[in-house]
């Protein structure tokens, strides 16, 4: 893999780490992989190979052969990597999709008229940190008449449990919770959710959009009966995500005229994305050292960050977080100011989701974690990857330290040389 240093120079080599480089700009220092991963230089010389497949995957002559088999590789693979059956993966084009697929799959299935007197469900649990792509369905599931709860949370990321267990009961469709927060990286207790859940007959969920690649994953250990995964939040290119769905239930597809993932997901299969990300898969035994290797960074980020500018929090420091993500509160400046300022100087972060960028409200992620208004917009969001170095992250330490002194003492007149003076220089 390190010949493919040689002919582009904007491979990079993963620290502590022989197996991998990442395609992306060594001249910057690259702290959102929350929002995408660089995409995993090896997967370059593949990806140029299988575009000579340019058959249909439907079609039975030879052309169609070898993208056919290409999917069917990368399905087997990616089952072994989350430990499922290779026909419960359905392929999306991403986790957004995969999403909307598990919510209206499953209301639009209720919807049916059964011959069986299975009783109607109209009831949907969300929490209150989910992805937009979740909300948003959810919403929209309401104006066709479901009735959704949202479960909260509190400021350590934690949901209470006994709450979760009042809002079940035999009208309740589906639950879904997320694996781990994209902004945050909580984690949450989906095994014994679920667990819940199937003991009033409820069907669950989890978005797991964050947790591959960054923690070991189980499905059936989880116990759920619906998943969703993305490929660019995997070293994988955009354009591929996976729903997973427990053998023997039925969802109705979204999209229709396509026999396509078994009548599950109509439409041409994105067949180079899809075989990218079967490959990554093969990397599933270096998650737990990665995993470990990005917790000792990340806490040693953090602890510089708290001793050298004074007054930063990190948001739910003492729950259960992903090692890889990191969301600080810095009082005394704003998160889009500070953002546009580290990325002048080559530091790419995030003030919340990447996906609603845009948006000037302060993230309700954090909001619904009981942060103040003033507080969500000070936010900055850290996400590592595969392929950070301890060298880059005492380099981005230094210019924050930097960032914000120069911001406080802008934004702030009054206490700047106050807070300049606490700051050790
Ligand atoms: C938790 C979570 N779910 C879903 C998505 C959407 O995934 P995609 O961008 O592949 O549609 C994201 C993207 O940031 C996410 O973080």
């Amino acid at each position: 893999l390190w010949s493919l240093g040689g002919s582009c120079d904007t491979v990079r080599p993963m620290q502590n780490s022989s197996i991998f480089a990442t395609l992306s700009d060594p001249n910057h220092v690259y702290l959102d992989c929350n929002a995408t991963t660089p995409v995993a230089a090896f997967l370059a010389p593949m990806v140029s190979d299988w575009l000579k497949f340019g058959g249909n995957p439907s079609s039975i002559h030879q052309a169609g052969r070898k993208p056919k088999a290409l999917i069917r590789e990368a399905r087997k693979s990616l089952a072994t990597m989350i430990g499922c059956d290779p026909l419960e993966i359905i392929f999306t084009n991403g986790g957004a999709e995969a999403n909307n697929l598990a919510l209206k799959g499953v209301f639009e299935n209720w919807q049916k008229p059964s011959p069986f007197a299975k009783g109607f469900r109209n009831h949907y649990i969300i929490s209150a940190v989910e992805h937009p792509s979740i909300m948003k369905t959810a919403e929209f599931l309401k104006t066709r008449g479901a009735r959704v709860d949202v479960l909260p949370v509190d400021r350590d990321g934690q949901i209470d449990l006994d709450i979760y267990k009042s809002l079940l009961s035999d009208q309740t469709a589906l639950v879904s919770v997320m694996l781990a927060n994209n902004e945050t990286g909580h984690i949450f207790p989906i095994r014994e959710m679920a667990q819940m859940a199937h003991e009033v007959g409820a069907l669950f969920h989890t978005d797991a959009v964050q947790a591959l690649g960054k923690m070991p994953i189980h499905l059936r250990e989880l116990g759920v009966d619906l998943a969703s995964f993305s490929g660019h939040k995997f070293y994988s290119l955009k354009g591929c995500g996976i729903l997973f769905a427990r053998k023997g239930l039925q969802i109705e597809s979204l999209i229709h005229g396509g026999g396509q993932e078994r009548g599950r997901r109509g439409g041409t299969e994105n067949v180079l994305a899809i075989a990218a990300l079967g490959e990554m898969s093969r990397f599933s035994g270096e998650v737990v050292e990665q995993a470990l290797r990005l917790k000792a960074l990340r806490n040693e980020l953090e602890e510089n960050i708290k001793s050298e500018i004074v007054d930063v929090t990190i948001t739910g420091e003492n729950g259960l977080r992903l090692s890889s993500t990191s969301s600080l509160v810095i009082p005394g400046v704003d998160g889009e100011t500070l953002l546009m300022n580290l990325d002048m100087r080559g530091f790419a972060v995030s003030t919340g989701a990447a996906c609603s960028s845009g948006n000037p409200e302060p993230s309700p992620v954090l909001l619904a974690m009981g942060l103040s208004r003033e507080e969500a917009q000070s936010s900055l969001r850290l996400s590592l990857s595969w392929s950070t170095t301890r060298e880059e992250i005492l380099r981005f330490i230094q210019t924050l330290k930097e960032v914000v002194i120069h911001l406080r003492s802008f934004q702030n007149p009054d206490t700047a040389l106050q807070k300049t003076d606490r700051c050790n220089s």
